[in-house]
């Protein structure tokens, strides 16, 4: 199918650099998730004002866990403090939050925050903020094949006619649609195991900017590279 101008409604993005902010100014790591955190918020006040349907972060890979324990422990305080601060401004502008990835292995604090915030705006219909937290695209292709597996076994499926569409629907929520763009934030040109199913028809934008200093404006830029993209799906120009 050949589509010239598709409507932007999903971005995601990798949120990367805040160790390199922090460096440079000769501040702990932290000093760059704290900030790393604030812009989280921008950024989602930004997506809504631009009307994106679906905005998803990767705050949390399952590789994040060989960080020092120190390190880890802030990010997931820093979470913690962000859904407490952030709950009434989801509720006011009717953001309803998702989790992407193996949210049963986060610390029980900010697993309980997750599961109350996710409750309480459920019903929002303003757009969705999705944390992709404990999250790596290889374990949530494996946590699918034992959903599939179990429903074969069950003889709830047929993996005769299985097929991409049907297979989708064992990912951790079928719901949210694919991003039509991925942003990483510090010039690193990889994927870093993010939304491998997901990502496959995405346009990439690589940002030199350090997470830490990505706004609004630097949004704006790359959703006007989006629009200057030309989408084909592997098929060609109408
Ligand atoms: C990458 O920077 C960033 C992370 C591993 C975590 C992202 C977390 C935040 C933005 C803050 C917390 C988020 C929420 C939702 C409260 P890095 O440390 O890898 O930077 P570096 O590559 O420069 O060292």
């Amino acid at each position: 199918m050949a589509e010239a101008k598709s409507k932007l409604r999903h971005v995601a993005i990798i949120m990367d650099g805040n160790g390199r902010w922090a460096r440079e100014r000769g501040l702990e790591r932290s000093a760059g998730h704290r900030q790393g955190a604030e812009q989280v918020r921008v950024v989602l006040e930004a997506a809504q004002e631009f009307g994106l349907e679906y905005l998803t972060l990767y705050a949390f890979s399952t590789e994040n866990w060989k960080r020092p324990p120190q390190e880890v422990l802030g990010l997931m305080n820093l979470l913690s403090e962000f859904l407490d601060r952030q709950l009434p401004q989801l509720m006011e502008r009717k953001i309803r939050l998702k989790t992407l990835g193996r949210t049963d292995g986060l610390p029980e604090g900010p697993r309980r925050k997750l599961l109350q915030a996710i409750a309480a705006t459920a019903e929002n219909r303003g757009g969705t903020l999705v944390l992709a937290l404990n999250y790596g695209g290889r374990a949530e292709l494996v946590d699918a094949a034992r959903k599939l597996g179990r429903a074969v076994a069950a003889g709830k499926v047929n993996p005769e006619t299985l097929d991409e569409q049907k297979f989708r629907d064992f990912l951790y929520d079928p719901e949210i649609p694919d991003p039509d763009l991925l942003i990483r934030t510090s010039g690193e040109l990889r994927l870093s195991n993010f939304l491998l199913w997901q990502l496959a028809y995405s346009e990439l934008y690589v940002t030199p900017v350090l997470w830490p200093d990505f706004g609004r404006n630097e949004l704006a830029e790359a959703i006007a590279a989006y629009g200057r993209r030309d989408r084909r799906f592997g098929g060609i120009k109408s």
